[in-house]
């Protein structure tokens, strides 16, 4: 598949905690036919992260998405967050949409900044200026008063502020039935609806009913 034949997607990861909501936001995109192309950049701590919380090391970067996804996978390319002349540093290449999963407070700062001092932030800016939709998975609390304006500076330049909450209404039993409804609302706001997404129904009808 080419990308004229599907979906390019961005996802950035950062050195917050959640190297979970990454793994799991991997695995549905490279598994989506919807999905042509993914352009991964990991920060520094973002390596460090999915090294504490997952036990994933890399010698390589170009096998990071094999070991993330556990699938021999052809869809998702490393990109050097050095590298700021990489081909989604520039509003030129097709990206249709971004995710920043775990997004920490210092990412969230460059953004709000629109500092573009490495490929993620750019990035990140280049796909706010084309008008293009970018969803920031952020992390961390409490907030303090900084983190709350770089939101609210980054939401109205066009960001989705997704907070890593989960919801409990669905009635998780396990950490992946939590990650897995977050994950499936962050695939939502890029414009890939997943089948498996609970969707709530009202009060109306009992458990029961709904089985
Ligand atoms: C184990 C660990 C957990 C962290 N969790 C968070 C977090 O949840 N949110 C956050 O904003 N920063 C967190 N940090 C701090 C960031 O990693 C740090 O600010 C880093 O400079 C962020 O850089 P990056 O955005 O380039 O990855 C954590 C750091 C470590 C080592």
């Amino acid at each position: 598949m080419t990308p004229s034949e599907g979906k390019v997607v961005t996802v950035g990861v950062t050195g917050a905690s959640g190297a979970i909501l990454a793994q799991a936001a991997l695995r549905l995109l490279d598994a989506d036919p919807r999905v042509a192309q993914v352009h991964l950049v990991v920060t520094e701590t973002g390596l460090r992260l999915f090294a504490h919380e997952l036990g994933i090391v890399a010698a390589d970067p170009k096998q990071l998405p094999a070991l993330i996804t556990g699938m021999r996978t052809t869809k998702i390319e490393v990109l050097s967050n050095k590298d700021v002349g990489a081909s989604i540093a520039s509003g030129s290449y097709p990206v249709d949409a971004m995710v920043v999963i775990p997004c920490s407070m210092g990412t969230l700062a460059a953004i709000a900044g629109g500092t573009s001092d490495d490929l993620l932030a750019r990035a990140a800016d280049v796909v706010l200026k084309e008008g293009r939709r970018l969803v920031l998975a952020i992390r961390d609390t409490p907030f303090n008063r900084i983190h709350l304006e770089n939101m609210l500076r980054a939401q109205q330049a066009g960001a989705v502020i997704m907070p890593a909450i989960p919801s409990y209404y669905h009635q998780p039993k396990t950490i992946d039935d939590l990650v897995a409804q977050y994950i499936c609302r962050v695939l939502a706001q890029l414009g890939l609806p997943q089948q498996q997404q609970y969707q709530w129904k009202g009060q109306g009808k009992s458990k029961a009913q709904e089985a």
